[in-house]
């Protein structure tokens, strides 16, 4: 039973407030888990609450620490710490919004995963076999970023993200090692050639490239110069984040004023801009796409997914932001054929856990996720293995926030031995 829950503010790898959760059970088991928050945020994501005073410039969270420890525990306090669907759905109840603008997104998902947490270590068995039972051997395929443009850092790429996909390694230990060996060996290349070697957010790179193909060539080679095959061992993702830089019906590919004036065409109709990404992906061996269009812009998936979608991945993230209404619409629609899974966006165990489902039946890849802000909570690397999932994003092979969960990955594909099966080639 839940003897008491207690919450408090920290902070997130940003530096920002974030929200974390002790449950306490009656046998004096602590389950922690912490919040992560977004940069790019999709427009219909659960609302996280920030309390939008003078302390840490708007940016503090007391209101969802007081929701938690003054409206949510109350009633929590003497329920069987077993029963996450019914805590969840209470917990709901209690919030009465649809976007969870009473309570906080912060507020319920922290209270959700610690209740989920205090269970796994009540009855000792770790948390993926908790949530997923002893079928849970699935060790996702990493996508491992290692550009960081967009929002997550001040280089001038606009697309979000650049990552690596190790689908030709055989075991999640070996698809680390080949992500580190490219990683650095990018960092080399991009030393030599006088280019920064800073990191933004979520761990890569964020040097000033001329556009974004002079970023692929450089990722190419540095898979070439590190012995990999492109494709068959090494794929590349991009996440282009592209809600970010629609604006007037273009995709506008300046991040700065300076580049604006250049003579290349930098404001792309939804067509240019499919073509782009097609250009792309026939250029470079470029294996999954996330969020290629705005979020709001269905016409323009459409079109991207008839160009792609039998080829590639084409994911939804501000487009679904995990959520069942949206992705039912996506799929009726035939839009993109996979989804990004982050808690967050959605806000319960229970509801994430119907996305996945609903994406599974309907033959839509799921991607676990982390965000741009995060902590060192490393709750969705066993999510991903509970529900036997075949790919996780959570940044590149640096920064705590982000190896936290491929450490915890590593951990479980050594505790389930010879019962662990990576799932590799996922595309072929
Ligand atoms: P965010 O970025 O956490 O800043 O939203 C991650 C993503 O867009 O996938
Ligand atoms: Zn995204």
């Amino acid at each position: 039973k839940i003897k008491n829950i207690k919450a408090r503010q920290i902070l997130d790898s940003r530096g920002n407030p974030t929200v974390e959760v002790d449950v306490i059970t009656n046998n004096n088991i602590l389950g922690r888990a912490s919040v992560p928050s977004g940069a790019s945020k999709g427009e219909n994501e659960a609302i996280e609450l920030r309390d939008g005073n003078i302390e840490f410039l708007g940016n503090g969270v007391l209101k969802a620490v007081h929701n938690v420890n003054n409206i949510i525990a109350p009633e929590l306090i003497g329920k069987s710490i077993m029963d996450q669907l019914y805590i969840d759905k209470l917990i709901l109840n209690l919030d009465g919004t649809k976007n969870k603008r009473r309570l906080g997104s912060n507020a319920i998902l922290g209270v959700s995963l610690a209740v989920t947490k205090a269970a796994s270590k009540e009855l000792n068995i770790p948390i993926y076999k908790y949530i997923g039972g002893i079928y849970a051997h699935l060790l996702p395929v990493p996508l491992i970023n290692i550009i960081n443009g967009g929002k997550h850092s001040d280089s001038s790429i606009v697309f979000q993200e650049f990552m690596i996909v190790p689908v030709g390694a055989n075991t999640f230990f070996e698809a680390i090692q080949m992500g580190y060996k490219v990683y650095y060996k990018l960092k080399e290349i991009l030393s030599k050639k006088g280019l920064s070697t800073n990191i933004g957010d979520e761990g890569g790179f964020s040097s000033n490239f001329n556009n974004i193909e002079d970023v692929l060539d450089n990722i190419l080679e540095s898979i070439h110069l590190s012995g990999y095959e492109p494709y068959d061992q090494i794929g590349i993702a991009l996440d282009c984040a592209a809600s970010e830089f629609y604006k007037k019906e273009k995709y506008n590919y300046s991040k700065f004023e300076k580049i604006q004036n250049n003579k290349e065409k930098i404001k792309k109709s939804r067509k240019e801009h499919v073509n782009y990404l097609s250009f792309l992906t026939k250029r470079y061996p470029i294996i999954s796409i996330e969020d290629g269009m705005d979020q709001n812009d269905w016409d323009g998936w459409k079109l991207l997914t008839n160009e792609l979608g039998k080829e590639i991945q084409l994911v939804g993230d501000d487009l679904f932001v995990t959520q069942v209404d949206k992705l039912n619409k996506g799929i009726k629609e035939k839009i993109a054929n996979s989804i990004l899974i982050k808690v967050n966006q959605v806000g319960t165990l229970t509801e994430t856990i119907e996305t996945i489902s609903l994406a599974k039946k309907n033959k839509y890849n799921n991607i676990i996720s982390h965000r741009s802000g995060d902590t060192e909570d490393s709750f969705i690397a066993d999510l991903s293995v509970a529900f036997n999932i075949e790919q996780i994003k959570t940044g590149s092979v640096c920064r705590s926030e982000r190896t936290s969960k491929y450490n915890q990955l590593l951990r479980i594909e050594e505790l389930l031995g010879k019962n662990s099966y990576y799932s590799g080639l996922f595309l072929k």
